[in-house]
């Protein structure tokens, strides 16, 4: 991958291949601007490289057409944000329900099942509210839930408790790591923040747009 840069250009991703494996949560951390964000749009089809083939689950993205992709990323990948990213005049419900109703699905039945979720994430009292009434925690449980509502094969999580404080980044993390038990799905989570690194079940490390050697393959998980 490259980008412009001043009169010339910048490549900022040399060949990298991440084995992510289903069931767990495999971090990937590296310094700023090594290249994470970058990666994460890439293999969940936001963002076409400048070259090279793209393979993610069996499937060569850069080979797809722009609607292809747009249904790849739709079906088979979950976002979660550091931002949280939801529409603020739809209740937790209706923002959850979303990738169900960009897929087609009518929007009570998808509502409804958006609503089952958020139950089983502990916001069973909150779906009716808007993402203003509720904290940044409860904000990033409703972004966990449309993360989910689709049952995306792999959930992409970029910074995700960086915005929280310790115990609510705690809170979430324990969610993924729920989410991360089915034997059909994989978490991949970029961060900075060490005081998640003990829900890795394997930590990659990226820098200058490389994937290190695997140094870390099975560190161990810390019981917690
Ligand atoms: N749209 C863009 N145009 C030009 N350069 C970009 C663009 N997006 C990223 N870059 C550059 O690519 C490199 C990698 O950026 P990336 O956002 O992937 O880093 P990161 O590892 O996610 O950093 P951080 O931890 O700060 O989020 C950086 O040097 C960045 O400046
Ligand atoms: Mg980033």
């Amino acid at each position: 991958m490259e980008f412009p840069s001043g009169a010339g250009s910048i490549r900022v991703l040399h060949r990298v291949s991440l084995d992510v494996a289903y069931g767990a949560m495999t971090f990937l951390v590296g310094p700023s601007g090594s290249g994470k964000t970058t990666m994460l749009s890439i293999l969940s089809g936001t963002l076409s490289p400048t070259d090279g083939a793209v393979e993610v689950m069996g499937e060569r993205l850069d080979q797809m057409r722009d609607a292809e992709l747009v249904r790849f990323r739709r079906r088979r990948i979950g976002f979660i944000f550091q931002q949280y990213n939801l529409i603020g005049t739809l209740t937790a419900a209706e923002n959850a329900a979303i990738p169900l109703i960009a897929d087609g699905t009518k929007t009570e039945t998808a509502t409804r099942r958006a609503t089952d979720v958020l139950a089983q994430l502990g916001l069973a009292d909150h779906a009716w509210k808007l993402p203003r009434q509720l904290s940044g925690g409860q904000q990033q449980r409703v972004a966990i839930a449309r993360a989910l509502v689709h049952e995306p094969a792999l959930i992409v999580c970029d910074e995700p408790t960086a915005a929280l404080d310790a115990e609510a980044g705690q809170g979430v993390m324990r969610l993924l790591e729920d989410a991360a038990k089915s034997p059909d799905r994989a978490v991949l989570v970029v961060t900075h923040d060490d005081r998640i690194y003990r829900f890795a079940d394997r930590i990659l490390h990226i820098e200058d747009g490389r994937i290190a050697p695997d140094a870390d393959h099975g560190e161990p998980r810390h019981a917690h």
